[in-house]
């Protein structure tokens, strides 16, 4: 997708504006305007018009695309725009994976703040600082895949918790303050969407299960409400991933653990095989 300079530079104030930020803001203050274009663009011309089901299952008939829906940020930007991945670490901590890889992980940062400010305990801190970092490299299942590339490295709650947020994302609770259905799902899988089976199943386990409170946790603190003028930091999560993520001393992706070729993944996403 093409960025229109004018327009955002308006919608973050005028060219003075942009002077004064830094790097970092600067990418989050595009990444959200990424963000927002695009959804305005897939939403189409008149707001609040959601796709169908119908519509959608023919968008994605379109074999002219090129890529589909579920590729992750990594191979494909959501503002269409590749950026220079760094070089890595020889060997990386989960700290470089959000420097280099992740960044600027505004999303999860804003999760993870949100639970800290309200008293969750660590480990529901750490399932939503990783709840969707898997998404750089893949979108389908993310829950899934989110829990399994972490799994050999955090507490089980807290894959446990990763795992299921997605299925849960799909299922209000009022009783945890979870009381919205989150609207961009309507453009995401359309406004007659019915959750598939295997998600209703999910579901129902999970509503009979003895954690279901923490899954439950990271969807009540995973809001895409985007607050440009928040100021998140990991600062305040180092220590939380020191006492509770098992860095293997070898590197991220170098550790021979079950998910150590998803972490080479992302570490070099251009390899050809
Ligand atoms: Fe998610
Ligand atoms: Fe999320």
């Amino acid at each position: 997708m093409e960025i229109n300079r004018r327009k955002f530079f308006a919608s973050v104030g005028g060219a003075s504006a942009v002077a004064l930020m830094t790097q970092d803001q600067k990418a989050n203050a595009l990444e959200h305007f990424a963000e927002s274009e695009l959804e305005a663009a897939i939403a189409g011309r008149e707001e609040k018009k959601y796709p169908s089901v119908a519509d959608l299952k023919e968008r994605y008939a379109d074999l002219n695309r090129p890529v589909r829906r579920g590729a992750g940020g990594l191979f494909v930007p959501r503002d269409g725009k590749l950026r220079e991945l760094p070089q890595m670490p020889e060997k990386p901590t989960l700290l470089d994976f959000y420097e280099h890889r992740f960044a600027p992980a505004n999303h999860v940062l804003q999760s993870a703040t949100r639970a800290l400010k309200t008293g969750m305990k660590e480990e529901i801190i750490l399932a939503c600082l990783l709840h969707d970092v898997v998404l750089s490299t893949i979108r389908p299942d993310h829950g899934w895949w989110g829990a399994q590339l972490v799994e050999p490295y955090v507490p089980e709650i807290t894959s446990f918790a990763i795992r299921y947020h997605q299925t849960l994302r799909f299922f209000v609770d009022e009783e945890y303050g979870y009381t919205e259905y989150p609207e961009s799902y309507y453009r995401f899988f359309g406004e007659d969407y019915v959750p598939e089976p295997y998600l209703q199943r999910t579901y129902k386990m999970l509503r009979n299960h003895e954690w279901y409170e923490y899954p439950r946790l990271v969807t009540v603190n995973d809001l895409y409400a985007f607050d440009p003028d928040a100021v998140v930091s990991m600062d305040p999560f180092v220590d939380i991933i020191g006492r509770h993520f098992k860095q293997p001393e070898e590197g991220l992706g170098w550790d021979n653990s079950p998910s150590s070729h998803m972490w080479r993944t992302i570490m070099m996403p251009d390899r050809p095989l």
